[in-house]
């Protein structure tokens, strides 16, 4: 069976002690929860470790990003290893304003895509069109281009640790969220994708993310659908009482 997740990805919000006010809020909301969802925080890069220390079992932690290289002269870089050292289990790969904003190429994210699990991080993958893209009708064709660049020249062993979080990126802060139909749409031709690669057992077992706009009052509608098994949430993570609300949708 694969694992419900909702994952809140801080992006560049919060100091650290802002930071780990906000993760000390959420570890305790989610302390008394009996539910199985596993929750996923990914705070910048420099509270990682302070994060992990304020949290209980109950939460795992991830980067947002990791570095295309192992190690060495890469200024400002923080590697795969190091994000593994303090304790962090996920690593958010090619979120869609890392490709736009930083220029991560397909082939910069498979790297990375290794590098996370050679350290042991289990990749939370991120794929989604732009709006014109999908006003066109290219959306499906868009979507499976990166999953096959960025993480189909992985074995089937390798690919059973990733997570998949689909972001149309139209739907990423704008307040416009995919519908319910549309999103199941795209989770079912993604899981397709995977099961016509892998096999059927394994796409059954891979966990896929909605992103986009997903706060409490519509978590439940798009959960609600057969393919999608959970949110990658931007904004409303950065609520504690709204975070929970979104945990608790199932
Ligand atoms: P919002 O929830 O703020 O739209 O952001 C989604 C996202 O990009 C999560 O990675």
């Amino acid at each position: 069976m694969r694992q419900k997740i909702v994952a809140g990805n801080w992006k560049m919000n919060k100091n650290l002690q802002e930071g780990l006010e906000l993760a000390k809020e959420i570890d305790k909301l989610v302390s008394g929860l009996t539910n199985d969802v596993k929750v996923i925080l990914a705070p910048p890069f420099t509270h990682i470790t302070e994060v992990k220390k304020a949290v209980g079992s109950k939460i795992s932690v991830s980067s947002q990003n990791c570095a295309a290289e192992v190690s060495g002269a890469y200024t400002g870089e923080v590697s795969a290893s190091m994000i593994k050292s303090t304790g962090a289990e996920y690593a958010i790969i090619g979120h869609s304003e890392r490709r736009q904003y930083y220029g991560e190429t397909d082939a910069i994210l498979l790297k990375k895509v290794k590098l996370a699990l050679a350290n042991g991080l289990k990749p939370i993958f991120c794929i989604g069109e732009v709006l014109e893209e999908r006003e066109s009708g290219k959306h499906f064709d868009v979507v499976k281009s990166q999953i096959v660049n960025g993480v189909f020249e992985l074995t089937a062993e390798e690919f059973k640790n990733v997570v998949l979080a689909y972001e149309p990126v139209w739907a990423i802060g704008t307040g416009k969220t995919a519908s319910s139909d549309q999103a199941q749409e795209m989770h079912k031709f993604i899981r397709e994708t995977v099961a016509a690669k892998y096999g059927q057992a394994v796409a059954d077992d891979t966990s896929i993310l909605y992103g986009g706009s997903c706060k409490a009052s519509n978590a439940k509608e798009l959960f609600a659908n057969p393919d999608v098994d959970g949110g990658l949430i931007g904004g409303a993570a950065l609520v504690a009482a709204e975070f929970l609300g979104i945990i608790t949708a199932f």
